[in-house]
Parts: C-alpha cells; structure tokens; sequence
C-alpha cells in the first residue's frame, strides 16, 4: 500500500506500565510517516508515579494520551477487570480498525479481550515469548494474548517457533524485529550526554547496575534475603546502583529487610530513574543483575554482562546471542556467575537479527497494508 493512499486507519495504541512506553514510543513514530493512519493512545494507568510513566512519554517524546483509564494499583483480578471495564466504552465509541497492545502486563491481555470480543482487530507486538513458567503473571498474559491476536509481531526467532507449535496459522504471524531496541537505538546519543555518572560519582566500569521487581524474587522474604547475601558480596567489590521499582521499595519494609539493604555501604537505593539515565547507567556498568525482562534485551545490544535473577527467560536469544547469564536467586550461583563476568571481557557486542531499529516501521507498514 502506497503511503498516504486510501481511506483512514484508526489505530489504538494502548500502555500502562513502564515497559510498554518503550515500545509504543517507536510505534508513535512510525505511524507518522504514514497519512492515512489516525494513532490514539490510551493509557490504562496500571503505572502512575510520575517517575514510572509521565517521565518516559516527556523523555521518549511520546504524544499524551487521549486518554487515561486512571485504574492504578490492586489485585490481578481487579485490575484486569478494572482496565476492561473502562476500556470497553472507549473501544464502543472511537471504532478502531485495529487495538495495538504491547508486551505481556495485566493491561496487555485486558485490552485484547475487550477488543476481540467487540470484534476489533487485535495487534500483539511481541508475540510469541514464552518463559514455560505459569506461575509467572506474564506468562498467562502472553498465552491469552496470543490466542486471540490478529496480528502477531514477532521480535526473536524463539517466538516464531512457539507461535507454530500453539496452532496459531502462519498468515497470522510476522518476525518484524524489537521495538524495545528501535528505543534504545534512537536514545543512546542523548543517553550518553545523562550526567548520572557524574551526579553519582561513578567511573566508567567500575559499578554495577541492579533491577529487581518480579513477585518471586521481591514478594518473599527467604529469596530476597537469599538475593540481599549475594548483593552483600557483590558491593564489596564494586559499588552497587540500585534504581528501586516502587513494589519492591514498599516490600523491603514490608519483609523487615530494609535495615539490611541500608547496612550495605556501597549499595545506592534510588528511585526509579528516566530512561535516558538508565541507559547511561547501563550501557557504562560491569555488570547488570536484574529480572525484568526489556533489560536483558538492552543489555545484549550494549553489550554489558547481564545476570538474571530468574530461573527463566522467554527471551532466549539473549543467552545464546547475547550477554544473559540465569542465575535464579540463590545467592552463591549469583556470586560465581558475577565473579566469571568479572574475570572477562564481553566480545563484540552481538546483534540478533532484525534488532535493527526498524521494527516499528515494519509494523506500521504492516498494519496500513492488512486493512485493505
Ligand atoms: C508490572 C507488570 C510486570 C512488568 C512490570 C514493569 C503485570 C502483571 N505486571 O508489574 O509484568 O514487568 O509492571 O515494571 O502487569 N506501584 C506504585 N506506583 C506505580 C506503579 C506501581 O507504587 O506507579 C506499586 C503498587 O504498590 C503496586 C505495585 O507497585 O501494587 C505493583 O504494581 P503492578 O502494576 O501491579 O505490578 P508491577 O510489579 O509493577
Ligand atoms: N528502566 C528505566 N528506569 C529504571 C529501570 C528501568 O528507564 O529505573 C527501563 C529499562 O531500560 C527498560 C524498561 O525500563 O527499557 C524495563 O522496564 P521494567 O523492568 O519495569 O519491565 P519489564 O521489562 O521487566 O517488563
């Protein structure tokens, strides 16, 4: 389809947690080099501190929402409910030709199923990533999703693979590439004027970077406790920086672990941080130790150590491509495994296919091209 030509898409873009206004932010872009495509944003507020969201779309440069849901924080339950609820008049009103969802959190699946059962057209950019754990929230997000998904956007090969294994018919499915690191792509240059180091009085290499925030590692205390013994040995050796998600901030006290992260000399807790901040942080640290899941992507095209603290990962072209170690929590496998990244260097940063930082543009084409 030639740009600019035939009648209007409308295209509703939906976010709600911090991870999704990475992925959104190229998509928004994206969409504008095509005339006929009317983008709307609406954002569910699953995320709401100023620092878990306002900050990204100010940073990322992405438009405001048309809309926000406003459902902050409750149980799984009540908040899917809550997002569907409000979404469902919304989807009534503005009959898109197709509702865009992102990711794998609790407002992903909430839109999908609304729009799905309006009987809009339902587009998943990263489809297909499977961690095999069901007891992770995320991963009965993405089987959901992925069941009732028009369009499957596909970022690494692994996803291709478990797509077809599930039944879900090829026409369906496209490997368009990782709008996490279109992101990462168009920010490193302004991420390398952040003046974090400087703030922090870091060295280049000489720090490391953590993240946690999954419920198995941050909602108990024997796996924090386990998590904090490692980090107790990893502080010693080069100075921790710790940017705090707000669930695991308020469980410290919860779990009486506070007084212990607050022991550790050189562990430095900070709110969560922009995302240019971050990006400095990162792509200069030793070694990065988290759970989230955007992270082992974008420390694999940094090429920085990355140790995940999960058992799992349903990105695993992060391992056999890129710079991902698991190491669960027990905290002397976190230990050797940061100990081994220590003791060498990463090679040449490795680049999977299609990382490219055109993945939105493909989408966008994709979604002008199967409405007509
Ligand atoms: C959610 C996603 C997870 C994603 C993560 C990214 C689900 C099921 N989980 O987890 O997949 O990796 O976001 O960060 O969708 N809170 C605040 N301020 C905020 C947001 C949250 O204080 O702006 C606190 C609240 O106490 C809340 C808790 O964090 O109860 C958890 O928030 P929630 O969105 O339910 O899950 P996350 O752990 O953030
Ligand atoms: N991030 C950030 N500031 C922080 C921590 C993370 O900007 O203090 C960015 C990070 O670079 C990545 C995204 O947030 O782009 C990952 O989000 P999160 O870890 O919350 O979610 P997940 O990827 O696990 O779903």
């Amino acid at each position: 389809m030639e740009k600019g030509k035939g009648p209007t898409v409308k295209i509703i873009n939906v976010c709600g947690a911090r991870p999704n206004f990475m992925k959104i932010a190229p998509l928004m872009r994206a969409y504008r080099r095509h005339k006929n495509l009317q983008p709307l944003i609406i954002h569910t507020g699953q995320h709401y501190d100023e620092k878990m969201s306002d900050l990204f779309f100010r940073q990322l440069e992405i438009p405001e929402p048309d809309m926000n849901l406003g459902v902050g924080s409750s149980s799984h339950a009540v908040q899917t409910a809550e997002i569907m609820m409000r979404f469902e008049p919304v989807v009534l009103e503005q009959q898109p030709d197709w509702v865009v969802v992102v990711g794998d959190v609790n407002s992903t699946i909430a839109c999908a199923l609304v729009a799905k059962k309006i009987g809009v057209k339902v587009a998943h950019v990263e489809a297909g990533l499977r961690s095999f754990d069901r007891t992770m929230p995320e991963e009965i997000n993405r089987l959901l999703t992925d069941a009732i998904s028009d369009l499957l956007l596909v970022s690494e090969p692994s996803g291709l693979e478990n797509l077809k294994r599930e039944g879900i018919a090829d026409e369906k499915i496209h490997f368009v590439g990782n709008v996490m690191i279109d992101t990462l792509k168009a920010n490193l240059e302004k991420a390398e004027r952040s003046n974090i180091l400087n703030e922090l009085d870091l060295e280049p290499g000489n720090y490391n970077v953590v993240t946690l925030h999954r419920p198995s590692n941050v909602d108990d205390t024997e796996s924090l406790s386990r998590i904090a013994e490692a980090f107790e040995a990893i502080q010693a050796d080069l100075p921790i920086i710790f940017p705090m998600h707000p669930r695991t901030y308020k469980n410290l006290s919860k779990l009486g672990l506070s007084e212990r992260f607050d022991n550790m000399k050189h562990l430095h807790i900070l709110e969560p941080v922009g995302y240019l901040d971050f990006l400095k942080l990162m792509s200069k640290a030793a070694v990065v130790l988290t759970d989230s899941g955007g992270i082992q992507e974008e420390t694999t095209i940094l090429g920085v150590w990355c140790l995940t603290l999960r058992e799992n990962t349903e990105r695993p072209i992060t391992i056999s491509e890129g710079t991902n170690t698991l190491v669960g929590n027990d905290s002397e496998k976190i230990v050797s495994a940061y100990r081994r990244c220590r003791s060498r260097s990463v090679d040449d940063p490795p680049i999977p296919e299609k990382w490219d930082g055109r993945a939105a543009d493909r989408i966008a084409e994709l979604l002008v091209n199967e409405c007509y």
